[in-house]
């Protein structure tokens, strides 16, 4: 039986808040993080209650069975983004440290002095300044794909941006700011043609709008953040063909990475994926992420999808009543869209509708250089998720009047 859409809002406590004008909370930045069904909060709760112990050491039942359950859910996790292994999976703290990860272990033993790396302009400072941190010690060069004025990348530049030399192609699913979705097997396939460049996707925001299939988009690495997929944050993921993890050195040391250490002979180096997994995991993080993924299956991503497409159209429509309002980006957006209120400041703008009980999220999103090529210094973004409905939308619309009104 499908899951009724229109019992997942229950399931989110936050939203049944209510807030200064004593009406629900509209929560309109998912983007940045999404709110925790009880689901996901009841199972954190339950595990410190009664499955809680330190894992991949104890050998008591406690301690085994929590282990097994985190194993069992990077198994989870490895299907949920149709990975050829579980092996693939490597527990991390967000999508930051998985692409800290990859630069730090890689990109350290892999990029070269005249080599060169290729992101967007439209890329997270995530996927921006790590590249930009060992580019400084290693003497790569950093090259841009350019946005079109709609917040598109512009592709036809590929030929002159790729080369023998491109080693490592990293990009957005989806921009963080305008919802663009990139066209991500298009791009990979060129990238493929031109190069043997390794492909790195960032899928903060697209892997909780779209079905993944790491294989089928052949991309070599891929990373998420728990926290934006309904689960705690502090806990995400990095996908690595492989063969890639295997060759590659661990980053971090410590407990649980080693096969044996010793004052004389040195470190021997665990398994993949637990090489790259020093100290005591974010276990709780792990069973609270594999219950969000197993209530996103319940619900159904292609029903959340349906539904947040029809939002955005609602949305677009609705904004046609709020005067001065300038959209940016591309009608290809999911689940996010950006704008500004005539001349005012986003933060002005925010603040007033914050005072209506209407979160949005507002300033240079990090990603500066998206908002540079727009020459604004902030914008407001409204993001949906699968438990945002007209009402929210409705409540936008008529606050942004209202804004305009009072600014006026
Ligand atoms: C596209 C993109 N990449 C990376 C990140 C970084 O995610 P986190 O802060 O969870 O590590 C974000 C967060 O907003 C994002 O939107």
């Amino acid at each position: 039986m499908t899951y009724p859409i229109t019992r997942i809002r229950a399931d989110f406590p936050i939203l049944a808040q209510k807030v200064k004008n004593q009406r629900g909370l509209t929560y309109l930045d998912s983007a940045a993080s999404a709110q925790k069904p009880n689901t996901v909060i009841d199972c954190e709760s339950e595990y410190y209650r009664q499955g809680y112990a330190a894992v991949h050491r104890g050998i008591y039942t406690l301690s085994r069975e929590a282990t097994t359950r985190m194993e069992d859910i990077r198994s989870q996790v490895a299907s949920f983004i149709h990975a050829a292994s579980a092996n693939e999976i490597v527990f991390v703290t967000g999508a930051t440290e998985g692409i800290n990860l990859i630069a730090n272990s890689w990109g350290r033993y892999n990029l070269r002095p005249g080599d060169n790396i290729l992101i967007t302009e439209m890329e997270h400072h995530a996927n921006i300044v790590p590249w930009q941190m060992l580019a400084e010690k290693q003497e790569f060069s950093l090259r841009y794909i350019p946005l079109l004025p709609d917040g598109t990348l512009d592709i036809t530049r590929l030929p002159e941006l790729v080369d023998e030399r491109t080693r490592l192609f990293a990009v957005t699913q989806i921009s963080n700011v305008l919802g663009t979705l990139n066209p991500l097997t298009n791009l990979i396939i060129q990238i493929r043609a031109l190069s043997d460049a390794v492909v790195l996707i960032d899928g903060a925001q697209g892997i909780v709008h779209q079905n993944v299939d790491v294989q089928a988009l052949d991309c070599d690495f891929y990373v998420f953040s728990g926290h934006k997929l309904y689960a705690p944050s502090g806990i995400g993921i990095l996908y690595a063909k492989q063969a890639l993890l295997e060759a590659m050195p661990p980053w971090q040391g410590g407990g649980s990475m080693i096969q044996r250490v010793s004052l004389i002979d040195g470190t021997t180096f665990n398994d993949v994926p637990w090489r790259f997994e020093a100290g005591s995991p974010n276990s709780a993080g792990v069973m609270a992420l594999g219950a969000a993924i197993s209530y996103i299956e319940e619900v159904g991503l292609e029903r959340i999808q349906a539904h947040e497409n029809n939002l955005m159209k609602y949305t677009l429509e609705a904004f046609r009543q709020v005067p001065n309002l300038t959209l940016y980006g591309s009608e290809n957006r999911i689940g996010i869209v950006a704008f500004n209120l005539g001349k005012h400041h986003a933060y002005d703008v925010g603040s007033f509708l914050d005072q209506y009980g209407i979160a949005i999220r507002t300033g240079h999103h990090c990603a500066m250089p998206l908002l540079a090529y727009f020459q604004v210094a902030s914008m407001c973004r409204a993001s949906f998720a699968m438990y945002t409905n007209r009402e929210d939308i409705d409540r936008l619309v008529a606050g942004l009047i209202r804004v305009h009104r009072l600014l006026s």
